[in-house]
């Protein structure tokens, strides 16, 4: 497995595998990786010729008060999950390679997608966060690019982005990697305490009381639902940033429940901001981001 840190390193060898004829897939990270990251990893691995993972800790994404530095970096420990998944490249920027002018020229998120959950929430997040995909798969040039439907609007704004922009690379998503008791895997959860860590179970209960709301009780009234999953939270002591259930393709708020629904959530378990999310059709229980 190689290592690269050039920009222009990394698309000389594009080149030779595009030469080959290889069909390269693509694994955007910003490193701290988890069995989550490596399941997109190996995803890639399955499907492609060559597989390429970036490690980015991306400035423009973080707003002012966030955790840009203190996010959890170890490039080593990084590397050798890679290899060991069978990535070919690991390619590892610096900013200053990333943004030799700093941040000028940028990509704008779909206004209608980001006006709730974290887009509402964390301004400017979606915009950098599409600036540097956008950038990444001109250097990478990927066939194949994975995410996570834990970051589920974030899936939907590359999406969008994709087909305005018209960038010759097809997504796929893939199912969130929970830990054994539901919490979802996170490089954030390294910031939780024993207590706290406990405590952050709460997200996915909320989620799954949402579910069998929906599916056993037959409820529709989303309001009725937001209010259970509030409870559940704040008595676990989590603080409630967002709940939200919107359509799974435009993001749009529903206020009753007829069709899929995307249910998100945002929690500060102490300091922490914690996100989750789950698909559900009222007919069929929880479903995946493949199903849709
Ligand atoms: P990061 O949070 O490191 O996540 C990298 C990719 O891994 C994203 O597609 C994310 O959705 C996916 N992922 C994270 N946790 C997961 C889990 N538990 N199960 C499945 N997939 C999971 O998302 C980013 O970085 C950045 O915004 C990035 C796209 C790299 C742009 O900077």
């Amino acid at each position: 497995m190689q290592i690269i840190r050039k920009k222009s390193e990394m698309k000389d060898l594009r080149g030779i595998w595009a030469r080959e004829g290889r069909v390269v897939g693509f694994v955007p990270t910003m490193g701290a990786l988890h069995k989550g990251h490596i399941t997109l990893v190996e995803r890639s691995v399955a499907e492609c010729d060559r597989t390429v993972v970036s490690i980015f800790v991306n400035p423009l994404q973080f707003g002012p008060k966030e955790d840009f530095g203190k996010y959890p970096r170890r490039e080593k420990a990084d590397c050798e999950m890679c290899e060991k998944a069978g990535a070919d490249v690991v390619f590892i920027p610096t900013v200053e390679e990333m943004y030799p002018r700093g941040s000028g020229t940028v990509v704008e998120p779909h206004p209608a997608l980001v006006s709730g959950m974290c887009g509402a929430k964390r301004p400017g997040h979606f915009r950098g966060v599409l600036t540097v995909v956008a950038k990444l798969f001109n250097i990478v040039q990927p066939n194949v690019a994975y995410f996570g439907q834990k970051d589920y609007q974030q899936c939907c704004v590359i999406e969008q982005m994709v087909l305005d922009l018209d960038f010759p690379v097809k997504l796929v998503f893939v199912p969130t990697v929970r830990e054994p008791d539901g919490l979802a895997m996170s490089s954030r959860n390294e910031y939780l305490s024993k207590e706290e860590r406990k405590k952050s179970v709460c997200l996915y209960k909320a989620l799954k009381e949402a579910e069998r709301m929906i599916v056993n009780e037959k409820e529709k009234e989303v309001s009725k639902i937001v209010e259970r999953m509030k409870e559940i939270v704040q008595e676990a002591g989590g603080r409630i940033d967002y709940i939200e259930i919107v359509e799974p393709k435009s993001l749009r708020k529903v206020e009753s429940i007829e069709e899929s629904v995307v249910i998100g959530i945002a929690v500060f378990i102490g300091s922490t901001r914690l996100i989750d999310n789950i698909i559900v059709c009222p007919n069929r229980g929880e479903i995946f981001c493949d199903a849709l």
